[in-house]
């Protein structure tokens, strides 16, 4: 495990930037890992910008999504298709049809399970995994468990999590309560994992995952284990660390 403390929030999305480009350089048709949530919308930001100053070329780039909710259509402004879009897709030169997110439309979610985890193992796996880290150890949507799940599964949405959506919706009804997320075995086979955390928020949460035990019930954890992992984390993230 590697680990880049940044002053703050910025400074972290320019470094993740980096990382991101320099594997892009290396490996021009690299398979890319990507999240959505707050967290990565910056390094998003600096990609687009050393796209428009011709710095990075994703012609050749493949993109696997993590998560997306289950019944919601990729033209809904609340799927993360739309999300992806919206915040790095629709400003680099990616080919769209080499961006690929669950298919939050398939109700049989055995299908789309199976079909996600066959299309990571037909791209030939990933090159470099983008996380994010939810405030309880959570990494796509694989939440704490009594163990880890490998493959590509089918989650319940916790109701805090529908209740805090419920704003984005006209009903309560057309919030979802499921996702498709990739598991724990796609991101482990990832050549490279890049987790950013940022915020006092996440200070608890990051010490735990990676200065403590490695235990399903905290599945971020799992990471220390990882071959090339690197965290990024700002001041505020590391603060009750013993980087701090
Ligand atoms: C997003 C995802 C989630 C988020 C996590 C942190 O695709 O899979 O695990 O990365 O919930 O979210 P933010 O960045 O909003 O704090």
């Amino acid at each position: 495990m590697r680990i880049i403390k940044t002053k703050d929030y910025n400074d972290l999305s320019l470094k993740a930037a980096e990382i991101i480009s320099g594997q892009v350089m290396l490996k021009n048709n690299s398979v890319l890992g990507l999240a959505t949530g707050s967290t990565p919308i910056g390094t998003y930001k600096e990609l687009i910008k050393k796209y428009e100053k011709g710095l990075i070329d994703f012609s050749e780039i493949i993109t696997v999504n993590l998560d997306e909710y289950r019944g919601l259509a990729p033209d809904n402004d609340q799927s993360y298709r739309y999300f992806m879009n919206k915040n790095l897709f629709d400003h680099i030169n990616i080919d769209k049809s080499n961006t690929y997110v669950p298919n939050g439309l398939e109700a049989n979610a055995e299908k789309a399970c199976m079909e996600y985890d066959a299309l990571i193992a037909g791209v030939g796996g990933i090159d470099l995994q983008l996380l994010g880290l939810g405030v309880n150890g959570h990494i796509g949507f694989n939440e704490p468990a009594d163990s880890f799940p490998l493959n590509t599964n089918c989650v319940k949405l916790t109701q805090s999590t529908i209740d805090a959506n419920k704003r984005f919706f006209e009903k309560e009804e057309d919030v979802p309560k499921e996702a498709y997320t990739v598991g724990i075995g796609a991101i482990m086979q990832a050549n490279t994992v890049l987790l950013l955390a940022s915020g006092k928020s996440k200070a608890p949460i990051v010490k735990e995952a990676f200065f403590g035990e490695i235990k399903p019930q905290v599945p971020a954890s799992i990471l220390q284990m990882h071959k090339n992992f690197i965290l990024i984390a700002d001041e505020d993230a590391l603060s009750q660390s013993p980087l701090a």
